[in-house]
């Protein structure tokens, strides 16, 4: 089989916390601490695998919904995040970046990713976006109304919007599409993540739930994107 260009952009549906903190039988809490400590890891499996661009799903539109609680710990996480992992990440030359509507998030949590991102801005060896407070359909919504405005106000001519035009009034229009999309946890969807940009990505979905999901599973979603099973001469 002839083998896909390299992956440039990987994009992950983080999912299955609060099913293997079930399974233990802990906090649901619990599980989404292990799944920041699973995501750090991944940072450092995907550029391991020379990927340069990494957007996860940290919050979407709808987790709002979720208990006070529940909300509040992963808004901590998140923090938690920036104050252990940064200088990490920072010295690794990884840029941090967010994509959503980061207006919704609470100012002290809004106020640490800000420094994050200022900090992180120049840094080269590869990109992290999380997507915070994000909805795909919310991010086409908010696409749609920036370019209405320029075609209302005489900047913009109805019949030059085209795909190209739309792709740059994505949140971060310098973000290559991705080439490839993990789900993790056995769930078949894409629950409003990157609707625009997923159209020719590849899915990888598996049952591992987040947590759990590590370099040696995201070498299996790598080998799936090649579409070859690497047995290093075994069996
Ligand atoms: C889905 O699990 C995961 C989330 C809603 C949040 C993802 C957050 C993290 C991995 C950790 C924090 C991130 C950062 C950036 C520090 P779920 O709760 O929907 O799991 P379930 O479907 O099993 O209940």
């Amino acid at each position: 089989m002839v083998s896909k260009q390299d992956i440039k952009h990987l994009a992950v549906i983080m999912d299955g916390n609060g099913r293997w903190a079930e399974r233990k039988n802990v906090d649901r809490v619990e599980g989404h601490r292990a799944g920041a400590q699973a995501l750090k890891n991944i940072v450092d499996a995907t550029i391991e695998q020379g990927i340069k661009y990494l957007t996860v799903y940290a919050f979407s539109t709808e987790n709002w919904k979720r208990s006070p609680k529940e909300v509040n710990a992963l808004m901590k996480l998140l923090r938690d995040f920036v104050d252990k992992d940064l200088l990490e990440i920072h010295g690794k030359n990884i840029k941090v970046q967010a994509i959503g509507q980061l207006s919704t998030i609470p100012w002290p949590t809004r106020r640490k990713l800000l420094k994050a991102i200022d900090k992180t801005k120049d840094n080269t060896g590869g990109t992290l976006t999380l997507a915070l407070s994000y909805g795909g359909r919310a991010e086409l919504v908010d696409a749609v109304q920036q370019i209405a405005g320029q075609v209302n106000d005489g900047t913009l001519k109805i019949k030059d919007i085209n795909e190209d035009l739309i792709s740059q009034n994505m949140y971060d229009p310098t973000l290559p599409d991705p080439d490839l999309m993990i789900r993790t946890s056995g769930e078949l969807r894409t629950s409003n993540f990157l609707l625009w940009q997923l159209s020719y990505a590849e899915f990888y979905f598996t049952d591992v739930l987040w947590p759990d999901f590590n370099a040696e599973e995201l070498q299996k979603a790598v080998d799936f994107y090649h579409g070859r099973d690497r047995r290093f001469g075994g069996r």
